[in-house]
């Protein structure tokens, strides 16, 4: 049977080291702030936000909530981040996704000073990562390197799949597993022939958005499988891209949906906090 790959003590591990260094900070008079903006009341967002904030008020971070109605203009909004870029007490700034349909997401994405952008989502961070430089990475991407780092499975001449080419996560994923030295495919929904290729992998990723899509009949026997979905299933449970129960006997390390990359996310946002204070 697999080992399993517990995101929740690895999260908790990195949340711990988060406060250490808060505190030491707060020594040195220096106060992490992170600039939290929702716009709308999307209830998804709503408990991300909400979770976020509570990660934060845990590791000692101060947060400062934006909670914007649903008509607030793109005017509106540049010009909330435009004063947040300028204010020195702040130093991180979050703008929950997705925004209201009237507004154009990249280019309130762009708008946020790429030195306080804790999500990795500002081109220039983007493109930093693309080329090795430092600069803030996508929260869930990290959080599995971090995943895999502290499991100790080695990364470096493996051949990695990624399913998946979004921005928040296949893509930063293909290349935070490139630094690593991994062998990387990109494997999308267009892909033909996909077990033929997930079937090479020695650490596959997950990402499609497709609850239970991976079956055994798509892993190498040994391989290292994590799972990025997370979906109710028919039983109002939780569960993921992977079938858990098919794919397990065959791992040699798999994550669990919940418990597994979720948790992952935000104990990396509050790393990419302190890291913008420090
Ligand atoms: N919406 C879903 N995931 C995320 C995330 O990681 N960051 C932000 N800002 N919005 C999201």
């Amino acid at each position: 049977m697999a080992k399993l790959i517990d995101g929740k003590a690895i999260s908790a591990q990195i949340k711990e080291e988060c406060k250490e260094r808060v505190a030491k900070l707060k020594e040195e008079g220096i106060e992490v702030t992170l600039a939290v903006i929702q716009v709308g009341n999307d209830p998804a967002s709503t408990v991300y936000v909400g979770n976020k904030k509570k990660a934060c008020a845990y590791i000692g971070i101060r947060s400062l909530a934006y909670e914007l109605p649903e008509e607030t203009t793109q005017e509106e909004l540049l010009a909330l981040i435009g004063e947040l870029n300028g204010r020195k007490d702040v130093n991180g700034i979050l703008v929950q996704l997705p925004l209201p349909k009237h507004i154009d997401e990249e280019k309130v994405l762009d708008t946020i000073d790429p030195a306080k952008d804790v999500d990795g989502f500002h081109p220039q961070n983007v493109g930093a990562l693309c080329i090795g430089k430092k600069g803030f990475v996508s929260c869930t991407p990290a959080g599995i390197i971090q995943l895999l780092k502290r499991s100790d499975i080695e990364i470096a001449g493996k051949e990695c799949v990624v399913i998946g080419r979004s921005n928040i996560v296949g893509k930063p994923m293909a290349l935070l597993l490139l630094r690593e030295n991994g062998t990387v495919t990109v494997a999308h929904s267009r892909t033909r022939d996909l077990k033929e290729i997930t079937k090479r992998a020695d650490i596959l990723i997950v990402a499609i958005g497709k609850p239970k899509m991976i079956t055994a009949d798509y892993v190498k026997e040994g391989a290292v499988v994590i799972d990025v979905g997370i979906h109710r299933n028919e039983n109002n449970k939780l569960c993921g891209d992977v079938d858990f129960e098919s794919v397990a006997p065959h791992c040699s390390a798999i994550t669990p949906v919940p418990g597994g990359v979720g948790p992952m996310t935000i104990a990396m946002l509050m790393h990419n906090c302190v890291e913008s204070a420090s």
